[in-house]
């Protein structure tokens, strides 16, 4: 028989950055993400999932950019480059979200080696996210802040979200979110964004910038 023709093919698996915007060991969404992530596998999606401790950068400042971009700021611009989405579990600070997701965001839109816009590593790209909080909203306006700024970089960011309220009592453990409906639902979320790179990006490998 012939070899199938490119055409054929089917579409290569979406591969997805997930990280929670939290450094702290007993962190609330530090323990949320895998759940994040469990429900973008389970619908097809490759996962990796990096912790943001392990990409330290400094409060973005033109006089260090100006020095040459940091290594960890590069590694993130490869690693969004390589990846068709992003999945994030954000704390809400002061009704907002934290600055590690917002520096983290603006390190990877700086530009690239080859002089491109790091902007452009977002655009068509597809985000779900979540929030996990002790309060009893969970960190929704997190979320809007969140989904906002994704927004602004290119980012679709699917209508589907979750804020885990009270999460202390709910988030006893890494990946084990105890709350039946609130796992299926952050699960969902994972699934919405595969779900939405296939329709917006049928040739997701060819999508990858
Ligand atoms: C500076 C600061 C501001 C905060 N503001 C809010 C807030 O606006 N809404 C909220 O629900 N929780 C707020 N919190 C509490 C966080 O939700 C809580 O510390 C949470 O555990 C942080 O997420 P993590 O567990 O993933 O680290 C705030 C915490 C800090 C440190």
């Amino acid at each position: 028989m012939s070899a199938a023709s490119p055409l054929a093919d089917p579409p290569a698996a979406p591969r997805l950055l997930a990280f929670a915007g939290s450094l702290r060991s007993g962190s609330y969404n530090r323990r949320l993400i895998p759940v994040l992530v469990e429900g973008a596998r389970a619908a097809g999606a490759q996962v990796t999932h990096i912790e943001l401790r392990d990409y330290s950068l400094p409060i973005y400042d033109g006089d260090i950019e100006a020095e040459g971009l940091p290594d960890n700021a590069r590694r993130l611009q490869a690693l969004m480059a390589e990846h068709d989405g992003l999945l994030i579990s954000t704390p809400e600070y002061n009704g907002s979200m934290p600055a590690l997701v917002k520096n983290t965001l603006d390190w990877i839109s700086r530009p690239l080696g080859d002089g491109r816009s790091g902007t452009s590593l977002f655009t068509d790209k597809v985000a779900g996210i979540v929030s996990a909080s002790p309060g009893p909203l969970g960190g929704m306006r997190s979320l809007l802040v969140l989904r906002d700024a994704l927004a602004k970089l290119g980012l679709i960011v699917v209508p589907q979200q979750v804020a885990v309220g009270q999460a202390g009592e709910k988030l006893l453990d890494y990946g084990q979110l105890g709350d039946e409906r609130a796992r299926e639902a952050v699960h969902r979320v994972g699934a919405a964004v595969v779900r939405h790179l296939h329709v917006y990006n049928p040739s997701i490998a060819g999508a990858r910038a």
